[in-house]
């Protein structure tokens, strides 16, 4: 068959928003790690859709690390951004982080596509994916593709529709 065209996404937010959860899902079945650790550094794992195949740099989102984000900014060529959307006492943080990279001079003038997910639908006190937009003021980015899924990875739920977004903002 054709082969299928190679894609760089950084994969970013903060520690235990879900990120590896995420990427573990979009994984085949038979790659799924078993048990997810939080990361140290960075990871380089791969998954397929139809018409891609994605190399994703999964960071660690813990504060010591997030100065290694920066760093892959070059290479990317989309960004898959996970929010924890119960942790509300650092949704500030969140978007601080955001805000960082959106300024950052390697995507500051670059039409790159932002997949959000809107993670951990799942638990109760989880904030709307509304909600989760208007805190990080989404509506602000003008010059890049964006869209938000309201997710929930422990069940794979919300997943398929964030990737197919992704994948028809490359083609
Ligand atoms: P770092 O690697 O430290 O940056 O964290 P991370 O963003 O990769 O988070 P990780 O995937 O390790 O998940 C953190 C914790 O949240 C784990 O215990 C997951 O099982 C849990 N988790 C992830 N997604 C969900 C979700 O949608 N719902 C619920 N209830 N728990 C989730
Ligand atoms: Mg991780």
């Amino acid at each position: 068959g054709l082969k299928k065209k190679e894609v760089n996404v950084i994969c970013l937010g903060l520690d235990n928003s879900g990120k590896t959860t995420i990427i573990n899902q979009l994984k085949p079945s038979n790659a799924q790690a078993q048990d997810i650790v939080p990361t140290i550094g960075f990871s380089i794992e791969k998954f397929k859709t139809s018409s891609l195949s994605f190399t994703v740099f999964d960071m660690s989102g813990q504060g010591r690390y997030r100065n290694l984000w920066e760093h892959y900014y070059k290479e990317g060529q989309a960004i898959i951004f996970v929010i924890d959307s119960s942790d509300k006492l650092r949704m500030v943080v969140a978007k601080e982080e955001l805000d960082t990279l959106l300024n950052h001079p390697d995507i500051k003038h670059r039409r790159i596509p932002i997949l959000f997910f809107a993670n951990k639908m799942d638990l109760r006190d989880a904030l709307s994916s509304v909600k989760v937009s208007q805190l990080l003021c989404l509506e602000n980015i003008k010059d890049k593709p964006w869209h938000i899924c309201a997710s929930n990875a422990v069940q794979g739920e919300g997943l398929q529709e964030g990737v197919d977004w992704l994948q028809d903002q490359i083609r």
